[in-house]
């Protein structure tokens, strides 16, 4: 989860799911958020403002003017990373679709420069009716974001569609959209992952135990932040979700580097976490090997080093990364690839790491840069590992 530090604002209006802004409130808290909640008059029937500024610990805002002061709304819309809005009544909804601006809440949405979630909760004929299905509309084609409503049991006793989404729901929206409103988004990525098999005939290859988890992970974060993802994925057993990203399957590492040189120009980033081999066997036969001497021996050439020639191609806009597994004199080895591949960064995962490694679901990590940067990091799942060699990505571009 990515709330820590963000600054959201909560609004609230007159629905009875009123009632579920509370565990809102809270849980955004509990992420980290900072939560400033702006009511309507209608919404303080169905929950007491002291309720929402306990939880919060900020005052409630409500009114444009509060005896004589002035709730600065254009400053709050530019203060907020966010602003959600949740439960979002019939009237509200209509009211902004509309342009209105007839209390405090309206006026923040009018001026808010973040990113805007709305949260609907109504009975189901309002739900449905022409008119509501026009006002969401119009805030979709401005950007708003809308979060599905439920089905079930709503306020007039009826079954149907029209329940505001649970909090945790809201809570993982707000989180996903937070991270595709960042540094990332709009970017494009080259993520390479998985083995390769390098064939000798029809039945046999060399290959190497990478299960492409790790890549994989990398792949999916990137295009969580709203990155355009490419991914060169080796031949990998496992079955994995790429929803979203656009896959290109390889089997060799000539394949690879094709499949890669035909992408790298367009890149921002790249991320080589593939296993590639290094050695091919230097002719292929058509037909099956047969049994044959009591020895054989299999001659193998130099498979084109995808790194390397990524960096020789590299502008200086453009940020690559490369992994290196060591088993042995780890630091310096990896200071070697950094250098010899023109790469920026190198994350090492060594072997020796009991929890790191091939098909494990964990990894251990060091991240070093071109600019002198080292990070080391404990154990992790691969996601959090993902997570932690993206943030160290954007720390680079920054720094
Ligand atoms: N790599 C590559 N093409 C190759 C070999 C490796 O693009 N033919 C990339 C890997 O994807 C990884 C980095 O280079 O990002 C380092 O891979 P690694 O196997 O650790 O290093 P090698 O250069 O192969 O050196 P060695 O095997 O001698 O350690």
């Amino acid at each position: 989860m990515t709330l820590k530090d963000k600054k959201i604002i909560v609004g609230i209006t007159g629905s009875i799911a009123a009632y579920k802004s509370a565990l809102l409130v809270r849980a955004l808290v509990k992420e980290g958020a900072e939560v400033q909640v702006i009511m309507t008059q209608a919404a303080k029937d169905f929950i007491s403002p002291l309720t929402l500024s306990t939880l919060s610990g900020k005052k409630v805002l409500s009114e444009i003017f509060e005896e004589d002061e002035w709730a600065n709304h254009v400053m709050l819309g530019r203060w907020a990373d966010i602003m959600v809005i949740a439960p979002l009544s019939c009237n509200t909804l209509a009211k902004m679709a509309g342009g209105l601006c007839d209390n405090l809440l309206l006026s923040v949405y009018l001026s808010a420069v973040c990113p805007v979630v709305v949260a609907p909760a109504m009975d189901e004929d309002m739900w449905k009716h022409p008119g509501t299905k026009k006002n969401l509309e119009k805030l979709l084609s401005w950007g708003n974001l809308v979060i599905p409503v439920g089905y079930g049991e709503l306020a007039s006793g009826l079954t149907g569609e029209g329940r505001m989404a649970e909090p945790e729901s809201i809570v993982e929206f707000i989180a996903g959209s937070l991270s595709k409103s960042g540094p990332l988004k709009g970017k494009k990525a080259l993520v390479t992952a998985g083995p390769t098999y390098e064939h000798l005939d029809p039945v046999r290859f060399i290959g190497n135990h990478s299960s492409g988890k790790m890549g994989v992970a990398v792949a999916r974060e990137l295009a969580n932040r709203g990155t355009e993802v490419h991914l060169v994925l080796g031949p990998v057993s496992q079955h994995f979700d790429l929803n979203g990203l656009q896959v290109k399957r390889v089997q060799s590492a000539e394949e690879m580097f094709i499949a890669c040189k035909e992408v790298f120009a367009g890149m921002d980033i790249t991320v080589m976490a593939a296993a590639v081999a290094d050695y091919a066997p230097a002719e292929y036969s058509q037909n099956k090997i047969k049994k044959n001497d009591d020895e054989m021996v299999v001659n193998l050439s130099k498979t084109p080093d995808i790194l390397k020639s990524l960096g020789q191609m590299k502008t200086p806009a453009q940020v690559l990364v490369g992994f290196a597994l060591e088993t042995d004199n780890e630091e310096a080895n990896a200071m070697k690839k950094l250098e010899a591949k023109n790469a920026d960064m190198i994350v090492l995962n060594s072997l020796k790491d009991e929890k790191a490694g091939f098909g494990k679901d964990t990894n251990k990590v060091t991240v070093f840069d071109r600019k002198g940067g080292k990070k080391a990091f404990d154990t992790k799942s691969k996601e959090a590992v993902a997570k932690d060699i993206i943030d160290c990505i954007i720390g680079y571009t920054n720094a």
